[in-house]
């Protein structure tokens, strides 16, 4: 057997490795938390078979640490490095940039460890996928065989076949799946694709149907949202996640065309029961297509535009919502992250607008308000000064910030709302937000008279 040491401090990607490296590598697993206590194992066990660490270890440069003891010991034992290139390279290192592909590490560590990679690509993926028993609240029937997955012993799982494919279903037996505290169904790997499309077509066949209330719309943009995002995230964009997107974002874009003011409409969303982040993206939507209409800089596309943007401008924060509440850098460090985490938030900007290029009906402009929606050129991080920014990416901004606020007033409870616009004019001094900013307060006015 193998004997193989990790040092990962990242909680998610240790508990990924571990299981990984043990049940599909079948490895003898080795934790350490730094470099010292490595290199002290090492001085006793030189013939470890392979050394998977972390760049960094909190201030201590780990890999490096280890890397410069197996050289200056002569010692031939792999070492694959997450995160940051080594100072000094090795003919035995190996460097996967990609902090959180855990499994790319699995693979890197098969291939070092000479485990044929056809076993293990069977063994990598599970059989069944897990899917949110919510997304069967707005179906009635479905396209392939649905198991629910009991344990049967400590390592291993039984599926059950629940619901057959083609079989109707009321909205009341997943209700009562949920009441049990059921929170995933599971379906066999290789009808993943095929079930995605499915719901896709529902949803956008429902989100079309004419005979919608309004705040039963939003509910189920709501939900097409959440599902469109994490499908999205899994499965990239195919033809029917295109579909489903543009059929939010029409209705993102209908309901502020047919709203007869602003608030009315913020408050269905606020007090729907929808996700933060998708009542985050229309509010944001409908605040920046308000702004637009003052400013008289409605051409054509420009709705359509800002509401693709809300719509993915977060995309990458949807498995951490709250995530998307940090607007500051001072925020970003006073959340305490683990390395992993505040890249992520820190770069999720610039990450968002690369994955939309990729989207075939994206509105040309669309990714820079995205890579531009924390006030930064380039996506990564945060900045106030944004006079250099275009006008729609100014005004995303600001839409953006609004809402945030508003959303933190409904989460603190507050009935009486301070005026958020003040803030907003101390943020961003430029004379250009001051009219962005004004022509939001005109629609506010409006209201209170
Ligand atoms: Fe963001
Ligand atoms: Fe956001």
């Amino acid at each position: 057997m193998s004997q193989v040491i990790l040092i990962e401090n990242n909680k998610t990607m240790n508990d990924l490795l571990s299981v990984n490296l043990t049940s599909y590598l079948g490895v003898d697993l080795i934790h350490r938390h730094n470099a010292q206590e490595t290199i002290n194992l090492l001085s006793i066990l030189p013939n470890i078979d392979l050394i998977i660490t972390t760049s960094q270890v909190d201030e201590e440069d780990t890999a490096n640490l280890i890397n410069n003891y197996l050289m200056d010991n002569q010692l031939e034992i792999g070492l694959i490095v997450v995160g940051q290139a080594l100072r000094v390279r090795s003919k035995n290192s190996i460097i996967i940039e990609n902090v959180l592909d855990w499994e790319k590490v699995i693979q890197v560590s098969a291939k070092a460890l000479g485990i044929n990679e056809k076993v293990l690509s069977k063994k990598i993926i599970p059989d069944y996928v897990p899917v949110p028993v919510d997304y069967f609240l707005n179906l009635d029937s479905v396209n392939c065989d649905v198991f629910i997955r009991i344990k049967k012993s400590p390592t291993e799982y039984q599926y059950v076949k629940r619901i057959h494919n083609g079989d109707s279903f009321s909205k009341e037996s997943i209700d009562r799946y949920k009441i049990q505290g059921l929170d995933f169904f599971y379906i066999p790997k290789e009808n993943h694709r095929n079930f995605a499309i499915f719901l896709s077509n529902k949803l956008v066949e429902k989100l079309d149907s004419p005979d919608l209330s309004e705040s039963k719309k939003i509910q189920l943009m709501g939900e097409s949202y959440e599902i469109a995002t994490k499908e999205i995230l899994k499965l990239g964009f195919n033809s029917e996640t295109v579909q489903l997107t543009d059929t939010i974002i029409n209705n993102m874009v209908k309901n502020f065309e047919k709203s007869p003011e602003m608030s009315g409409l913020l408050h269905k969303v606020i007090n729907s029961r929808t996700g933060l982040l998708f009542q985050r993206s229309h509010m944001t939507s409908i605040v920046a297509c308000e702004m637009i209409k003052n400013l008289k800089l409605n051409s054509p596309g420009a709705y359509e535009k800002v509401a693709f943007a809300a719509f993915f401008h977060d995309i990458y924060l949807a498995e951490n919502e709250e995530y998307s509440k940090i607007n500051s850098f001072e925020e970003l460090e006073k959340a305490e992250l683990n390395e992993a985490d505040w890249e992520l938030v820190f770069n999720h900007a610039h990450e968002a607008a690369d994955l939309i290029i990729n989207h075939p009906e994206a509105p040309i402009g669309s990714d820079d308000i995205i890579r531009h929606h924390h006030g930064s050129v380039h996506g990564k991080g945060f900045s106030n000064i944004i006079e250099k920014l275009p006008d729609l990416s100014k005004i995303f901004i600001i839409a953006h910030n609004f809402v945030l606020e508003l959303i933190k007033y409904k989460e603190n409870g507050s009935s009486e709302p301070k005026p958020i616009t003040d803030e907003l004019y101390k943020r961003y001094p430029s004379a250009d937000a001051l009219v962005i900013i004004k022509s939001l307060e005109k629609t506010l006015k409006k209201r209170s008279r």
